[in-house]
């Protein structure tokens, strides 16, 4: 039986950081406000040359770096992202060319803030089933691009990042399981309007549009009953995850689910305080900083939740 083994993690967050007092001098709003309904403090703003590409190209490296391997030992890439570069070429073309490397399949999955599971899901089934050895998986988002700076019940939740996974073909876990859901009548909830000039109505703003308290409400149930299955399949109590690494949206869904889960706190890797949403990378941002700063150690059990427009959502079970 072959498993997917994460080898090496990396990062990347754009160097300008702006904290909520900032915003403050723009809309209607409170570090207050922000801090009690969110956990948010503050959040990194991508400049023109942090396109995804370039943020995935370095989380990337940093991963390849981590895993002691060089680019041309990539056998695929998929970058899970909502606000590529362009309409084509895909992401993981360009970050393909910045790697230097050429021939190998190289896509992009729109999945939202859930797409750094799902894309660690179809990466877990190329390796499973032996068709490859080694792939880079990519979780990277722009959405202060598509964010209405005057609107302050959505430009205070969102950042940019990337996070980068290298999995690689082991004979012992690894990645358990991955759960995958969709709800596309939830399509009104959370979405941005078509960027394709010819396509978008009168009068229509190319911005993330939400209705934070339906968001909320679906969140909490739905990760709650995925990670719930994701322990029943691999008969796992809730005591045998080490660490949690929850999407990044709300400090308050991360408490609700850690509580619902029975989980400490200090067992639930936090990083939507400086971060606020970043999306795709909000997942492997999180996992990449606390493999880096020491917590997470090999041999533990993880489990990922992952939520996002559509609605759509995942969990993963991992033995790093
Ligand atoms: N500062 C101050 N007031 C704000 C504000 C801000 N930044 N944003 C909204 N408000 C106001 C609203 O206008 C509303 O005012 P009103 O009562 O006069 O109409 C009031 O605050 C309360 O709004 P409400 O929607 O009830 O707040 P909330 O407690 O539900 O928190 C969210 C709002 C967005 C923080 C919360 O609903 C949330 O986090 N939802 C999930 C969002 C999410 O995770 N999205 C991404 C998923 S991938």
């Amino acid at each position: 039986m072959k498993y997917s083994r994460i080898l090496g993690t990396g990062s990347y967050l754009p160097k300008k950081i702006v904290t909520n007092e900032e915003l403050t001098k723009t809309v209607d709003t409170t570090d207050e406000w922000i801090v009690s309904r969110t956990g948010i403090r503050a959040r990194h703003v991508a400049s023109e040359e942090e396109t995804s590409s370039y943020m995935g190209y370095h989380a990337g490296l940093r991963a390849l770096e981590a895993a002691k391997l060089s680019a041309k030992d990539i056998d695929m890439i998929i970058v899970a992202t909502t606000t590529p570069d362009k309409g084509l070429p895909n992401t993981a073309c360009l970050l393909q060319e910045r790697l230097g490397i050429t021939g190998i399949p190289a896509f992009d999955m729109t999945v939202a803030c859930a797409g750094f599971v799902y894309a660690l899901s179809v990466a877990d089934q190329y390796i499973r089933t032996g068709m490859l050895k080694t792939i880079l998986v990519v979780g990277v988002d722009v959405l202060t691009a598509v964010t209405n700076w005057e609107d302050r019940s959505t430009c205070v939740l969102f950042g940019d990042g990337a996070g980068a996974v290298i999995l690689q073909a082991a004979d012992k876990p690894g990645i358990l399981s991955t759960h995958l859901h969709a709800d596309g009548r939830q399509k009104d909830s959370l979405y941005i309007p078509t960027w394709l000039p010819g396509q978008r109505k009168e009068n229509e703003l190319p911005y993330i549009s939400m209705d934070g308290r339906a968001v909320f409400r679906f969140a909490v149930k739905a990760l709650e009953q995925v990670m719930e299955e994701a322990l029943a399949a691999n008969q796992m109590p809730q005591s045998a995850i080490d660490w949690l690494i929850p999407h990044q949206a709300n400090l308050r869904i991360i408490t609700a689910l850690a509580e619902k889960l029975k989980l400490p706190l200090d067992k639930v890797v936090v990083t939507v305080d400086r971060h606020a949403n970043t999306s795709a990378a909000s997942v492997p941002l999180a996992l990449d900083e606390a493999i880096r700063d020491g917590r997470i150690q090999r041999g533990q059990t993880l489990l990922l939740d992952a939520i996002g427009g559509g609605f759509v959502w995942g969990a993963a079970v991992i033995i790093y």
